[in-house]
């Protein structure tokens, strides 16, 4: 990657420096060269404007060029930095600042040609069109220096992607109401998911296969381990888009037995100080039944599984909460839906009750209630994150007593307001607000507690790490502490789509 973009670099500017060449030999020598029709480049060429104080403007140009041949002929030799009275200076940095120049003069250039001498000369458009692929490449390489790439790089578009969504999408969409984004990327992602020409694009865009990211766990065969988290596609719109994106599998939900419109507004808020977003929609859902019509005649090209957690109400007893939970369950297992497994959600911060079923006591009454359903798809439990490890173990030891829980997610959102991973600033805020928080601030207990079961049931449980996962050493670093797969939300909100891509790449290199 890196001596392509060298190789870019260098050869655009040996092709710069013949056109300018070229142009300055025919301007000294007052002759014209050869137009096509359509361009009229005698006209631009003869101008007042050709000419800066009596020397051609090609002659500039061509020493333009050459200073850029200079710096890729340096680069190439590996040579990163040169000594400039007594001040260091990286020779990308000089790179990209000779490329602005040349893209901004150049753009001058073309604004001469169109608006004021209204007749364009083919070398000069020519010339015009190198200094823009010279910024790119500059641009590009700049960044893969600089590590705008979570890790590494996947691709010249993965560095593209990743530029375009920092510097103009992400501070586009945090201009507006996270939800109302959250819907339209919602919508945009569903209609790109619906045709086999958007598909392969946005998969071209943005994915990357590789056969040593395969991994086959519980009897589900996954293309890669990086999954889309629970509560991104609560409605099961985007089963179509994912695969291009480039997960290796997807839940959908929380889906809930019964309808409910989410909690008051506002339900999504962002805290960048702390890379988390603020989450209190509290299980919004169309319900279990049109989920099941939504999805009984999907065939899913990765393997996606529900996330089932109980209807946000009140109820009468806790029996009634696990009916809620059975009744979704019996649903989901009486249709033909053809989902790789269940996620039974016990975590969600954001209900009426809180989180209900988190003690051992209560853990056990739900998998009683649930295990004469015979569910014979694998069962991940997703777990709270702010219990200590001695409670998280008492909740780990009663599921392992039932052999359809097959694994475990670590874990849900942050709801405690104490959690020193969120910044200062943001804690202050955050108390004011409702909602409790994704990203950053469940990086390190998400890994403590996967250590932790790995550690002690390692061997019982498949381990699934959730939280705060934003680059390919993050999403390593998970696995390495002892997960089997990886899944995410916030990372994708703050460093674009190209980030699963960039993960699965990582993984892939080492
Ligand atoms: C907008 C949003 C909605 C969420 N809704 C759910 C949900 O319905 N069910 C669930 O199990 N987790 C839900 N979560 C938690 C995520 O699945 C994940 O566990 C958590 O965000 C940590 O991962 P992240 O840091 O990669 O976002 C939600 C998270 C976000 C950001």
């Amino acid at each position: 990657m890196k001596l392509f973009l060298r190789l870019g670099i260098l050869s655009v500017s040996i092709l710069g420096m013949m056109d300018a060449a070229y142009l300055t030999y025919e301007k000294l020598s007052r002759t014209l060269p050869p137009c096509i029709s359509g361009f009229d480049c005698g006209s631009v060429l003869t101008s007042s404007w050709s000419s800066l104080f009596g020397v051609p403007l090609s002659f500039f140009g061509l020493v333009f060029y050459f200073i850029t041949f200079i710096f890729a002929a340096l680069h190439i030799l590996e040579i990163d930095h040169i000594t400039i009275l007594n001040r260091k200076l990286h020779t990308h940095d000089i790179q990209l600042g000779l490329s602005i120049f040349g893209a901004l003069f150049s753009g001058y250039l073309v604004f001469l040609m169109g608006v004021i001498l209204q007749a364009w000369c083919l070398y000069c458009l020519g010339s015009a069109v190198a200094c823009l692929v010279l910024f790119i490449l500059n641009v590009m390489q700049w960044y893969l220096k600089r590590g705008t790439c979570s890790d590494l790089c996947s691709s010249p578009r993965s560095v593209v992607s990743a530029l375009l969504y920092q510097y103009i999408f992400k501070p586009l969409f945090f201009l507006f109401d996270a939800e109302f984004v959250h819907v339209s990327m919602t919508t945009i992602g569903k209609t790109l998911g619906s045709w086999g020409v958007t598909r392969r694009l946005v998969s071209w865009m943005f994915a990357y296969a590789n056969k040593t990211l395969i991994k086959t766990i519980d009897g589900i065969r996954f293309p890669n381990p990086v999954g889309l988290a629970a509560g991104f596609d609560y409605n099961a719109e985007l089963c179509g888009i994912l695969p291009s994106v480039g997960f290796g599998w997807h839940t959908i939900g929380t889906v809930t037995f019964r309808p409910y419109a989410g909690n008051a507004k506002p339900r999504l808020g962002r805290f960048p100080r702390s890379n988390a977003l603020l989450v209190n929609k509290g299980f919004k859902s169309v319900g279990a039944q049109a989920i099941i019509q939504k999805l009984e005649h999907t065939t899913f090209t990765i393997p996606t599984g529900i996330s089932i957690g109980s209807t946000n109400a009140t109820y009468a007893s806790l029996d009634d909460q696990i009916a809620d939970i059975v009744s979704c369950f019996k649903l989901f297992l009486a249709s033909t839906i053809k989902n790789a497994y269940y996620e039974l959600n016990i975590s969600c911060p954001n209900t009426v009750g809180g989180q209900p079923f988190t003690t051992a006591v209560r853990l056990k009454k739900l998998l009683v209630a649930l295990k004469p359903l015979r569910i014979k798809k694998p069962v991940y439990i997703k777990m709270p994150i702010d219990l200590s490890q001695k409670e998280s173990g008492a909740l780990l030891k009663t599921a392992s007593g039932f052999s359809f829980i097959k694994g475990i997610i670590f874990g849900n959102l942050t709801k405690d307001k104490k959690n020193p991973d969120v910044h200062p600033m943001d804690t202050v805020l955050w108390k004011k607000s409702r909602g409790n928080l994704s990203g950053k601030p469940t990086w390190n207990r998400s890994n403590t507690l996967i250590a932790y079961t790995k550690k002690h049931y390692g061997k019982r449980f498949t381990i699934i790490g959730t939280g705060g996962i934003f680059s390919g050493n993050d999403a390593q670093k998970k696995l390495v502490l002892g997960a089997d797969l990886v899944q995410l939300i916030t990372g994708m909100i703050y460093k674009g789509p190209q980030l699963i891509g960039e993960i699965n790449h990582t993984l892939a290199q080492r």
